[in-house]
């Protein structure tokens, strides 16, 4: 298979009412910073919101997320995809589908399938196909409704890095050459699941992010609410 019969293999979850989301970008791109107000609006619209994160979220998980992000060891590239789609499959066994069933909820995972594309498929060059061909069943195939990847150049999450003054971990004390492999590691993902991943501006001040977040929610629910008979 190629990599666009690969992409096709993965579909959003059909839950009428309910919504997966994800959100996409390098470190300090706003990730935490934009769900935090998203799950605000959500809920104004009367959603029950839950926010995942990844590895994490259940008991399995969590140990698996301190297992790679607290190792003083390199870890291979192989190792590091198969430990993030075995906690991504315990999550959405364990609690994703399972809230989804669950009308009117928005599941928000806080980084993706797309992460992995753009940090083991890119910076860490196992390539697209691999990555796609460890997620060929279910349920790692589901795939979110949207994915909104917040998109900002590398020397500005320095900056951002810099300014939040936290301690550096597994992934962040990569040098320049990776945050440039992680940035056209997106760009990749975004060429591959066109329909999917919508580009945000990162750069700009956290309202101007939001709204544009906002706008293309807005779209999503529009589309997917019953329409009146006449
Ligand atoms: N649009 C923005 N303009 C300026 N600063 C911002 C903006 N969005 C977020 N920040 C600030 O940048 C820092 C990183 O933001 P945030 O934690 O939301 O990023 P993140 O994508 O979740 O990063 P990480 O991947 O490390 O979790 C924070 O200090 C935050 O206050
Ligand atoms: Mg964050």
């Amino acid at each position: 298979m190629n990599l666009e019969e690969l992409a096709k293999k993965f579909r959003a979850p059909a839950f009428p009412g309910s919504y997966f989301l994800s959100f996409e970008g390098i470190e300090g791109a706003g990730k935490s910073t934009q769900i935090v107000k998203v799950k605000e609006d959500l809920e104004s619209r009367g959603f029950r919101v839950l926010v995942l994160r990844e590895p994490g979220g259940t008991s399995f998980g969590e140990k698996l997320r301190q297992a790679i992000l607290n190792s003083q060891t390199d870890l291979h590239p192989v190792a590091e995809l198969h430990l993030f789609a075995s906690s991504r499959a315990q999550l959405l066994h364990e609690v994703t589908l399972k809230e989804l069933n669950v009308p009117n909820t928005v599941i928000i995972y806080d980084r993706y399938i797309d992460s992995t594309l753009s940090y083991q498929g890119n910076a860490r060059k196992l390539g697209f196909e691999t990555v796609l061909q460890s997620h060929l069943a279910f349920p790692l195939t589901l795939v979110p409704h949207l994915t909104f990847y917040l998109k900002i150049p590398a020397d500005l999450s320095h900056g951002r890095q810099k300014l939040r003054n936290a301690p550096k971990d597994y992934f962040e004390k990569q040098g320049d050459d990776f945050y440039e492999a992680l940035v056209s590691g997106y760009e990749k993902a975004c060429e591959l699941f066109p329909n999917r991943i919508l580009t945000i501006n990162g750069n700009q001040d956290v309202e101007s992010v939001f709204s544009d977040i906002k706008g293309h929610l807005d779209q999503l629910i529009l589309e997917n609410s019953p329409r009146p008979e006449n």
